[in-house]
């Protein structure tokens, strides 16, 4: 009990005590010998020594404790009009047969193993079934290619890789079984053997010797028991977008983990156990991990796997069935999904047709809330709008309101303080603290609180490099803004070259890798512009090769076919531009800050160092053309 300034100064002060207390809502196997172990800075571990196993908290203590009746998952499915609810017994031997199933392909403690599914219940099952065993998943979001799932495949090295026959897009049927064979014939690695779920929609022909039914597998295995593993052992390897076209390996432990999610879902959503809770994300993604599966289930809730969106599955008022229906308490999702709906249903008319009484609370998180967005929430739905702002590397969120220990009054465009656990700076490129209300790098005091990612996986020095060596004794989070008078934290933008695609971040860098091997290509920019409902969609600016006298159209719509066959339709690359030669610095360093400014219609300054101020003006000539200027 206390105030947030309470909370805030015990877990920076002494976070051994603060989040030791948090443990003993846990369950262990063995104690810990110490809760923060610093014996190899900058790299900490939370609770080593200590054993525990992931599915046993989240499913068998709550049917120890008589929660084996209570609904833990609820699948609601628009897209294929079924619903399913397990409760936590049914879950726990629907997850307890799938890791018999799995270690008798072999699976056993710290092994990987890949899952490339859909949003229905068995990729959770999968995900429970792994850490149940011991052994460390790495969820592929179904929107990625054959390509990324490839990178993933060689990064992770999987002995087994559970995959479906197909996922569910508005109108089509995502065939993900000549994806998953791609990436097989893509991979320098190959897995022992494939699990594929069938689905009705489309059944996929299996590959004799390798691939092996979900049905069959589970028939003809045993349940099998939670393996203890140390706390500091991994249970996922999360991939996101870095600054090259490398995926960067975000790994999670287990034990601390545990501690800081189950802590969160009363402290920061307050969500009492039993209570239904919502987060309206993707597996595929950190949400989905964190807020779909483990938060929820560690605390004893009943989550619900969506598959549908959140317009056109049927309407706008999708979102408001889902929560009506199954009585929804606090919702968690991206403002581009309520963007979505606000655009559809602008008065926010099909509220009507459903009793939200027991709603209480709308969490945003993945991009900036605008106020817009904001208001037009708070305003439709009448419950508190929380913007939170985390990243796939925290886990958990950073800032946010902390509605279970003191909400604090909403100031617009802000995800409000600092969570406790987190020491948070605003640092100039000489890591010296800047005075109140003036931008700099956000950046995080070491130690990280747990639950956060001890490290990229086999990749000790990029983990380094990335994210400790700017900005020494500091996380560098790549995200600016600043902390004004009142201690309100305001995400600005990326340091980096990453941008956010309808809640999705993507990596510019990558894109550009791709258009600049088209062989017509001899250089290229990739920018994140603004776009209404996505937030930021990117723009390509291409510069051909002299000579080239192929058709542009040709040209521009071969490379956006190249984007989406390498990365993924979820890359949403869908412009791009042919121009003369590319704004770039005196060192030759492209001004891809300008391009956006001036594709977004923004007040833009000439860069001092620019070799050639009339290319700018080519630019946004070339853009207006186009018709993708903002504002021109
Ligand atoms: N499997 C295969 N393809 C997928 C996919 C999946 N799991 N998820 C998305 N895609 C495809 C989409 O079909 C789309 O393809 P298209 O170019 O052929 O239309 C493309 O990837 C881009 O997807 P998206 O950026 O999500 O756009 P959208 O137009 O389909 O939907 C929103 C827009 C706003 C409705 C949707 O992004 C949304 O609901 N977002 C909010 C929730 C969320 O997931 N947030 C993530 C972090 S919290
Ligand atoms: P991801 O790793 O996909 O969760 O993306 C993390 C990035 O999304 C952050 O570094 C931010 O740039 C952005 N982001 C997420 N949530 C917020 C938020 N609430 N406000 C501003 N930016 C956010």
């Amino acid at each position: 009990m206390g105030t947030l300034v309470d909370y805030f100064s015990r877990s920076l002060n002494d976070p051994e005590h603060f989040w030791g207390e948090a443990a003993e809502a846990v369950h262990w196997y063995r104690r810990w010998d110490r809760v923060l172990d610093d014996s190899d800075q900058p790299w900490y571990r939370w609770f080593s020594g200590a054993q525990v196993n992931t599915c046993y908290n989240a499913l068998d203590l709550h049917i120890e404790q008589g929660r084996g009746d209570q609904l833990a998952v609820i699948y609601d499915s628009p897209l294929t009009g079924q619903q399913r609810h397990y409760t936590y017994s049914e879950l726990r031997n629907e997850v307890a047969d799938f890791a018999g199933a799995l270690a008798a392909k072999g699976v056993v403690k710290g092994d990987r193993v890949v899952i490339y599914m859909p949003m229905v219940p068995e990729t959770a099952i999968a995900m429970l079934a792994c850490a149940r065993l011991g052994a460390v998943h790495s969820v592929v979001f179904g929107g990625f290619a054959a390509n990324e799932l490839a990178v993933r495949i060689d990064d992770a090295t999987p002995r087994v890789i559970v995959s479906a026959a197909c996922g569910i897009e508005p109108g089509r049927v995502v065939e993900y079984k000549p994806l998953l064979d791609g990436a097989i014939a893509l991979s320098s690695h190959k897995p022992e053997s494939c699990i594929i779920l069938q689905r009705p929609q489309k059944r996929a022909e299996l590959t004799t010797g390798r691939d092996f039914d979900w049905e069959d597998s589970v028939a003809a295995a045993s349940p099998h028991e939670c393996v203890p593993v140390a706390a500091t052992d991994p249970l996922y390897i999360l991939y996101t977008s870095g600054t090259t076209g490398e995926p960067k390996g975000v790994v999670r432990d287990n034990g601390g983990h545990i501690v800081a999610l189950k802590w969160t879902m009363k402290n920061v959503y307050n969500v009492e156990p039993g209570q239904v809770y919502w987060a309206a994300s993707d597996l595929g993604w950190v949400v989905g991990h964190s807020y779909i599966v483990y938060a929820p289930l560690f605390n004893g809730n009943t989550t619900i796997i969506y598959e549908g969106k959140p317009v056109g599955t049927p309407d706008a008022g999708a979102f408001w069935r889902v929560i009506a229906e199954h009585g929804v308490e606090v919702l968690f999702t991206a403002p581009t999904a309520f963007r979505a709906i606000k655009k559809e249903d602008p008065e926010g008319k099909l509220l009507g047709q459903y009793d939200l009484s027991q709603f209480k609370a709308l969490f945003l998180a993945g991009e900036r809330t605008d106020s817009d967005t904001l208001n037009w929430a708070q305003k439709k739905l009448g419950v508190p709008v929380l913007d939170h702002w985390w990243q796939t590397e925290t886990g958990w969120a950073i800032c946010s309101n902390c509605m279970g220990i003191e909400p604090l009054p909403i100031k617009e465009g802000s995800p409000t303080k600092p969570v406790p656990g987190w020491d948070l700076r605003v640092v100039d490129d000489q890591s010296e603290e800047v005075p109140a209300g003036e931008i700099g790098s956000l950046v995080v005091k070491l130690p990280l609180p747990p639950g956060t990612f001890p490290e990229l996986w086999h990749a000790r020095q990029r983990h380094f490099d990335a994210y400790l060596s700017e900005f020494p004794g500091f996380y560098k989070t790549a995200d600016a803004g600043y902390i004004d008078e009142d201690g309100y934290v305001f995400v600005m933008s990326r340091t980096d070259d990453i941008i956010n695609v309808a809640g999705h971040r993507l990596s510019t860098g990558a894109m550009e890798e791709i258009l600049a091997a088209h062989p017509d290509v001899a250089e290229c920019a990739v920018t994140g512009v603004a776009n209404e409902l996505k937030g930021q969609v990117p723009l390509g600016l291409l510069v051909l090769n002299a000579g080239c006298e192929r058709d542009h159209d040709i040209i521009i719509s071969e490379t956006i076919q190249q984007v989406r066959e390498q990365i993924g339709p979820v890359a949403a690359f869908k412009q791009a531009l042919i121009i003369d030669r590319l704004p770039k610095t005196r060192s030759g360093k492209i001004l891809r800050g300008t391009i956006q400014k001036i594709a977004d219609g923004m007040g833009w300054k000439m860069p001092a160092t620019i070799e050639d101020p009339a290319i700018l003006d080519e630019i946004a000539a070339a853009l207006q053309q186009a018709g993708y200027l903002k504002n021109g």
